[in-house]
C-alpha cells in the first residue's frame, strides 16, 4: 500500500482500515512537519498505525519518502488540513491518540483566531479520539500553552492527566530546534472523557 493516502473523494469518511490497509485505531501527528517526530514514534512502536497530516505537499513528500527509506510499513501520510480532516473525513472514534507538536501559535492578537485549537474544536477532538483516548500537545509557546489548556478544560469533555512516559517520547523536528536555542518546552496530556 503507497505511504501516501490520497483520498479518492474529499467529501466522505474514511476508517483507519481503508487509510493502512488493516488495524481498528491509529494514532495521528497533527501538523506533521518533515516527520521527525512521526518517524522516531512509528519505529519505537512498529505495532501500532501512525497517520501524519500536514497541509504543505513538499513536506508531505518528504515524509513519505523518509517512511519508504525506512521501510516502515505503520506510516502513512496525508496531506490536508487538520481541522478539515478531523472534523469531515474521518470516521468518530477512530484515533487512539492526537499528537499536537509545536504548532504554529500565531502570536499577534488579531491572528488567534488562525490558531487550529479554538473551543468549537473540542467536541470535533473528542468524537473523532476512541473511548479512552488522549491528546499529547507540546510546545514553546507559553501564551498558546494556555491558551489550548484553556480550550481543554473549559469545554468539560477532557481530563488533564500526568504525562508519565514523557522521557521516551520522541523529540520532534521543532522541539529539538527550539531546545537548542534554550527555550522552555510546554506539556500537556489530556484523557479523552466518556
Ligand atoms: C511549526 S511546524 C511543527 C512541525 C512538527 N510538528 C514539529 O514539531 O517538528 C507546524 C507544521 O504544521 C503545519 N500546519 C500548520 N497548520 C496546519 C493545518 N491547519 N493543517 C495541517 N497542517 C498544518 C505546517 O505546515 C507545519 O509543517
Amino acid at each position: 500500500m503507497p505511504t501516501a493516502f490520497i483520498p479518492p473523494d474529499y467529501f466522505r469518511r474514511y476508517g483507519v482500515a481503508e487509510i493502512f490497509g488493516r488495524g481498528a485505531e491509529c494514532e495521528v501527528d497533527l501538523g506533521c512537519g518533515d516527520g521527525g517526530f512521526l518517524m522516531a514514534v512509528a519505529q519505537q512502536h512498529p505495532d501500532r498505525l501512525y497517520l501524519g497530516v500536514e497541509r504543505l505537499l513538499g513536506r508531505l513528500r518528504k515524509v513519505c519518502s523518509r517512511a519508504d527509506r525506512l521501510g516502515l510499513q505503520n506510516v502513512r501520510g496525508v496531506r490536508a488540513e487538520s481541522r478539515y480532516f478531523l472534523e469531515w473525513m474521518l470516521e468518530p472514534a477512530s484515533v487512539r491518540r492526537l499528537h499536537y507538536l509545536f504548532p504554529d501559535p500565531w502570536p499577534k492578537e488579531k491572528h488567534h483566531k488562525k490558531r487550529l485549537v479554538q473551543k468549537e474544536i473540542v467536541p470535533v477532538l473528542h468524537r473523532v479520539l476512541t473511548p479512552e483516548g488522549e491528546l499529547l500537545f507540546r510546545t514553546d509557546h507559553a501564551g498558546y500553552y494556555e491558551w489550548v489548556c484553556e480550550c481543554m478544560e473549559d469545554a468539560g469533555l477532557f481530563e488533564r492527566a500526568e504525562w508519565t512516559d514523557l522521557d521516551s517520547y520522541p523529540s520532534s523536528d521543532f522541539q529539538r530546534q527550539w531546545e537548542s536555542q534554550g527555550r522552555l518546552i510546554y506539556s500537556a496530556r489530556y484523557i479523552r472523557k466518556a
